[in-house]
């Protein structure tokens, strides 16, 4: 399967074989994500940044991903800025920028538009979110980050017991995850939500349908026991109609809380944003020293995973190893204070 002009709307695009074969490709392209070389691969290309919704992390790190391919970006955000405010459908919208640019990165509230996007050009659209549906590139820099976590403590991803925790039925990032997830072997995935807000039935079945064990619980506390992987999400109070009930402080993932339930060796990780506000009960941030806290090991991974999705895309990622070159500018040993212990090897 080749990935060479093709829209990215959903994790159903990626086999086993392609996952591997994007993360030594982000392995390769990991110091030009860090400003150690440099590879302009796509200079004279064009990324097209369109968000509906709110975004940090998916906007700023596909931009970043695609200026360090050597390409250029053209960005808009917020639908009152832009014509579609205007009455301009989604099709309209999407040739038009389809003339300004090689690839386009969208963000929408609604499941449907990435879509309806897509189906008007020919091309590449990058699904950067779509209401509750999918975020296929948040999912390939997961399952990159979890590779890294797991190949320095000795694990592989076979066998693994996975816990995915808090708002799974509005979640676009554990939609896409768990289809990755489920590529691999034996695994025993448990989904820790509160009653409503559990896995959609369908990504359950497919993950059984696969081999895969489901446990399905509503308290962290067993839930957390014993598990390889702790991703916790955010309560997506955007998504809902009414007034959402928060997280009940059982949901509140804090030192006290991985002390009694988590191994040692456990990965902890979170799409972000987390929500620090008071009452939230989201990731706390007294985890913040912790090793297993991944979650800006995960931030920074999505760098060099973009940077390969984007040049498999384009079909220039064989031209990669042939290209790169150091950089001579200034770069700090690491890039956040609290970075080393981050990044020393717990086994070591
Ligand atoms: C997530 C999203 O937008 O789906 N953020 C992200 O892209 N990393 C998660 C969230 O908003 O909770």
């Amino acid at each position: 399967m080749s990935l060479i002009g093709r829209h990215v709307l959903s994790s159903d695009l990626f086999d086993r074989d392609e996952l591997e074969r994007l993360f030594a490709l982000a392995d390769l392209l990991a110091p030009v994500a860090r400003g150690r070389e440099v590879v302009r691969v796509l200079e004279g290309a064009v990324m097209a940044s369109l968000f509906f919704e709110a975004s940090t992390r998916t906007r700023l790190s596909c931009e970043s991903a695609f200026s360090r391919l050597g390409g250029s970006v053209i960005s808009s955000t917020g639908a009152e800025i832009m014509s579609i405010s205007k009455g301009e459908s989604l099709a309209d919208t999407s040739r038009v920028v389809s003339g300004y640019s090689d690839l386009i990165v969208m963000r929408h509230p609604e499941e449907s538009a990435v879509h309806e996007f897509a189906a008007a050009t020919n091309v590449p659209v990058v699904n950067g979110g779509n209401g509750a549906g999918e975020h296929p590139t948040q999912a390939l820099l997961d399952m990159y980050t979890l590779h890294r976590e797991f190949s320095r403590t000795g694990r592989s991803m076979d066998g693994r017991r996975i816990a995915l925790v808090g708002d799974l039925r509005h979640g676009r990032t554990v939609h896409s995850l768990i289809k990755l997830v489920s590529l691999y072997r034996d695994l025993t995935i448990v989904c820790v939500a509160p009653g409503p807000l559990g896995m959609p039935a369908e990504l359950l079945e497919l993950a059984e349908g696969r081999g895969h064990r489901i446990e399905l619980s509503d308290r962290p506390e067993s839930g957390l026991k014993d598990a390889d992987l702790v991703y916790a999400t955010r309560l997506q109070t955007e998504r809902f109609a009414d007034q959402p009930l928060p997280y009940s402080d059982e949901f509140r993932i804090d030192r006290a809380l991985v002390a009694r339930a988590c191994r040692e060796d456990a990965v902890i990780m979170h799409p972000l944003p987390r929500d620090s506000r008071p009452g939230s009960n989201d990731l706390a941030t007294d985890l913040n020293r912790d090793h297993r806290l991944a979650i800006f090991r995960q931030t920074d991974a999505g760098i060099p995973m973009r940077m390969a999705l984007f040049a498999s895309v384009l079909g220039v990622a064989d031209q990669v190893p042939g290209a790169l070159r150091p950089a001579t500018w200034f770069q700090p040993e690491y890039t956040g204070p609290d970075d080393a212990p981050f990044y020393r090897n717990p086994a070591s």
